[in-house]
């Protein structure tokens, strides 16, 4: 076979392997996206041999509300599980064992890190010791982010990774890029020719970009405590639809030609000094509330959460990019865990018209344009317009231009499942490149640096809120708001 022969995922019994990479990879398989001969390889610490994994994996697709049961057997009996610690060199030899006995003279592992990032340089060393990643093969290693804790440790990540595998081998994965409307960016903003002139400086007033969850950290207070919001979500998620939303067009839509476009923007980022840090990005924690109706604690009493802790739990930053198209725009980043909605979205604000001809009617107040691209749940483009109310007055009512994409019968495929066969096939448009981790690292850093600091404000905000009072003060004029409705 052209592709992979063999699919290793470090960290199977996890949380990223249960809730994302066995559904997405069941539903390329279920899709008949996945050559036949490929075979997977679930790793963990588990006392389990292969039989109870496959059940396992048939007991995590049982929670979907349809499933072809006939297809979930055949997806569960393309695995092997190898039990042992990822930072044990005897479960290495397990695994080498695994791949020569399946795959002949097959040369493409793929191996999916799917661990907590502490642990990425150990793998990578323990591949090496076990020979497990012969250079002169086609294996390719995916990791997850965030890639490093910092921008030192990232580029020592890196340096690693590149003293075993060709950059063509290594996958960064941010699954953002994976989303429909993430996704969808590229094509409205550069197959429209009606966008492009309203996309820049004289027409946009700001930008927001909200990733909103209800969901707290889920038991997962081992990774979150050393690595709060800023390094979970906005040094990689954030940044990289930041990209999409004000990148130029590529040249075409070659891996290079599209991450050079974006690495651009985020050289342009103006930098924060760390005096400034206060001024332009606030964190904060939720304390105690209700979400959808149902009590839930505070950050500080989750399990392994010490009662001290000032990690971030939503983080809210102020950015501008200094070019040609952007200079003087506004992007206002903000992101939480706990919040009243599940929602993410970006949010273009266009600038008000230039008269204000209905002040002195029933027309009057501001009513700016608003173009939402929502990413989730709903996957939409949403244009907002002012139009008069029929009736006697001159009243306005918003109009809203409502375009759900998707057709009846296409069914939203996860942004793991996109990703996944993009590994398997090779394609690396939507993986990272370093230098852009690098400059997302270079962005934050000062942030980083300044809430390294305990003494540095952190804002509270009950379970179940829009976040914190004070992320109001971000905004550049007063009348400007967080915008929480799609
Ligand atoms: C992950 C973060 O990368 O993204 C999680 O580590 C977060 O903390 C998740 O919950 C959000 O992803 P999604 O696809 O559910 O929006």
């Amino acid at each position: 076979m052209a592709g992979p022969c063999h699919f290793a995922i470090f960290g199977a019994s996890g949380h990223l392997a249960t809730t994302k990479l066995l559904p997405s990879l069941y539903d390329l398989d279920a899709a008949g996206a996945l050559d036949p001969a490929l075979r997977f390889v679930a790793l963990a610490r588990r006392d389990w041999d292969t039989a109870a994994w496959r059940a396992r994996v048939l007991g995590v697709l049982g929670e979907r509300r349809s499933l072809d049961h006939d297809a979930a057997r055949r997806f569960a009996a393309r695995f092997e599980y190898v039990r042992g610690d990822h930072r044990d060199e005897e479960t290495y030899r397990k695994l080498l064992a695994v791949v020569k006995e399946r795959s002949g003279d097959c040369d493409n592992v793929v191996f999916y890190l799917a661990v907590p990032p502490d642990d990425f340089l150990a793998i990578v060393q323990l591949l090496d010791r076990t020979g497990l990643n012969d250079v002169a093969g086609r294996h390719r290693i995916v990791v997850e982010k965030p890639f490093g804790k910092d921008l030192a440790s990232a580029r020592a990540l890196n340096a690693e990774l590149h003293r075993h595998y060709r950059e063509e081998q290594i996958y960064r994965i941010d699954h953002y890029l994976g989303k429909e409307t993430v996704q969808n960016l590229l094509v409205f903003r550069f197959a429209n020719a009606v966008v492009e002139p309203l996309w820049n400086r004289h027409y946009v007033d700001h930008v927001q970009i909200t990733v909103a969850e209800t969901d707290g950290i889920d038991g997962r207070a081992g990774y979150f405590e050393g690595t709060g919001t800023l390094r979970d979500m906005v040094q990689n998620h954030l940044l990289q639809v930041l990209t999409l939303v004000a990148m130029e067009p590529p040249a075409s839509l070659d891996a290079d030609e599209l991450r050079g476009e974006k690495a651009k923007v985020l050289r342009s980022v103006r930098p924060i000094a760390e005096h400034e840090v206060d001024a332009v990005a606030l964190r904060a924690q939720y304390v105690a509330g209700s979400v959808h109706g149902r009590p839930v604690a505070g950050y500080r009493e989750e399990r392994g959460v010490p009662a001290d802790s000032v990690t971030e739990t939503y983080a809210a930053v102020k950015l501008f990019v200094d070019n040609w198209r952007w200079r003087g725009v506004p992007f206002y980043l903000r992101t939480g865990k706990r919040l009243a909605a599940q929602r993410s979205m970006v949010g273009i604000r266009f600038r008000d018209a230039p008269q204000q001809l209905f002040e002195a009617t029933a027309c009057a107040g501001r009513h700016p344009n608003w173009l939402i691209l929502e990413i989730q749940p709903e996957e939409t483009i949403r244009f907002e317009l002012q139009a008069r109310r029929p009736g006697f007055d001159l009243e306005p009512r918003t109009l809203r231009v409502d375009t759900t994409y998707r057709d009846d019968g296409e069914r939203p495929l996860d942004a793991y499942a996109a990703l996944l066969l993009d590994v398997i096939e090779g394609d690396r448009r939507l993986f990272i490149r370093f230098d852009e981790v690098e400059l997302a690292w270079q962005i934050v850093e000062p942030i980083l640096a300044r809430w390294s600091d305990s003494a540095t404000p952190l804002e509270t905000y009950p379970a179940g809120t829009w976040g914190p009072e004070g992320a109001a003060r971000l905004f550049e004029k007063p009348h400007h708001r967080w915008r929480n409705e799609p």
